[in-house]
């Protein structure tokens, strides 16, 4: 049973299933795709050198990963497929694009037997509220389903779903196996993991960690009213190369947009009620410097890798240390130095206190005037361009 938004290349694979073919040239009869010779980055290359044929794969699914082009496994798959096919639960961090479907489809399939006509898989793919009720139903009989997915772990496991997924695993038969993959790990999956859903999880982590190391945090002591009034101090006094500004809601963003233009600087703005692909264009200019300001809420699931910009402010301030991580923090390798400002309501004195804590980092009071040092590329560093970051 999968639950997941990928799912042709289950159909891809699977419908060569059927297709047996006898004798030892097995790989002269494969049809094999046009090579994939588009540059490759470390995630998908730094393997430990298996092959697929070292996991003793039945033949015609090797023939199925070999006709979809694939060659050898991806990082996320040699750390995945041999632990799934030994039935241990599996939670996995990795991100888009590195093989994470093939990392259970694989052993999934090889564990399918077709002769059993039921769900053990043959495999259901679904959203968590369908399925159960297909389940209650008596539509969908789980009771012998060896094996569950959860694809985005991070999504179906928030608030709005986890109810249905504890309720789902109610319905599934004893010695059931679950992997996980995920991302982002907030403490939704965190509590999961250590709940009695899973059996001692092998735990794989192929993500790029981020990190606050570079990054000088500040908070602010404002009522909700001073907050416009604060931010247009911040932008008269820092030096801003590019700048994100954080608000909690679609709302919010939009008002805070229009002041901060009302203010006399120019902003982008984008949130979560925007057409992704809109969202995508406004971000692409922003990220080639077409603008100095972007208000948004929480977007980006991995930090914000643009060099440029070297102040984030929270306007209003997050709930949780993932989402604090999220929003400030950078993937190690930048190396890269920058400012985080926090506007700090009363409502907020106890989050902030209890992200310092579980991010173990200290975030200080304001001083009078920052050090540029801390934030600041010195002259040479990188180009600067006068002209287009004259201020407005
Ligand atoms: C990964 O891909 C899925 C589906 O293509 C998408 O919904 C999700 O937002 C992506 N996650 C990240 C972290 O980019
Ligand atoms: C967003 O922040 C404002 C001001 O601090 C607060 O009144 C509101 O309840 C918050 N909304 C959410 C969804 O947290
Ligand atoms: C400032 O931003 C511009 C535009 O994104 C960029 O080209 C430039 O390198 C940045 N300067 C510094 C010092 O980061």
């Amino acid at each position: 049973m999968t639950f997941s938004v990928a799912f042709n290349w289950l159909i891809a694979l699977f419908s060569l299933v059927p297709f047996i073919r006898f004798g030892d040239d097995w790989k002269k009869s494969l049809q094999l795709p046009p090579k994939d010779t588009r540059v490759r980055t470390s995630d998908v290359t730094s393997t430990k050198g298996n092959e697929f044929e070292d996991y003793c794969l039945k033949r015609e699914l090797l023939m199925g990963i070999f006709e979809m082009g694939w060659e050898k496994p991806s990082p996320i798959q040699e750390e995945s497929i041999p632990i799934a096919l030994s039935g241990r639960d599996i939670l996995a961090r990795a991100k888009n694009g590195t093989g994470k479907s093939g990392a259970y489809l694989i052993p999934m399939l090889e564990r399918i037997d077709l002769k059993k006509d039921y769900i053990q898989v043959h495999v259901v793919i679904a959203t968590p509220g369908r399925i159960l009720d297909l389940i209650k139903k008596g539509v969908a009989k789980v009771d012998r389903v060896q094996m569950m997915v959860m694809d985005e772990a991070d999504k179906l496991l928030s608030q709005d779903f986890v109810v249905l997924i504890e309720d789902i695993i109610s319905f599934l038969g004893k010695g059931r196996q679950i992997l996980l993959y995920s991302a982002t790990f907030p403490i939704s999956v965190q509590k999961f993991m250590v709940s009695s859903h899973l059996h001692k999880p092998y735990e794989i982590n192929l993500m790029e960690e981020l990190t606050l190391k570079g990054i000088t945090q500040y908070y602010a002591y404002v009522t909700e009213r001073q907050k416009v009034h604060c931010l247009n101090t911040l932008f008269s006094r820092l030096q801003i190369n590019q700048s994100i500004i954080f608000c909690n809601s679609t709302q919010r963003v939009e008002l805070l947009a229009k002041k901060i233009t009302q203010l006399g600087y120019s902003c982008f703005y984008i949130h979560a009620k925007m057409m992704q692909e809109y969202r995508n264009r406004v971000f692409h200019d922003f990220r080639n410097g077409l603008c100095r300001n972007l208000v948004c809420t929480d977007l980006f699931t991995r930090g914000i890798d643009i060099q440029a910009v070297n102040v984030v402010i929270n306007f209003d301030f997050p709930k949780n240390a993932e989402t604090y991580l999220h929003r400030i923090g950078r993937s190690g390798r930048f190396g890269h130095l920058g400012l985080a400002i926090n506007l700090i309501t009363s409502e907020d004195r106890f989050n902030l206190k209890s992200i310092e804590d579980q991010l173990v980092t200290d975030i200080k009071p304001i001083p009078g005037s920052i050090d540029k040092s801390l934030y600041v590329a010195l002259p040479g560093d990188r180009p600067v361009h006068q002209e287009t970051w004259r201020r407005p």
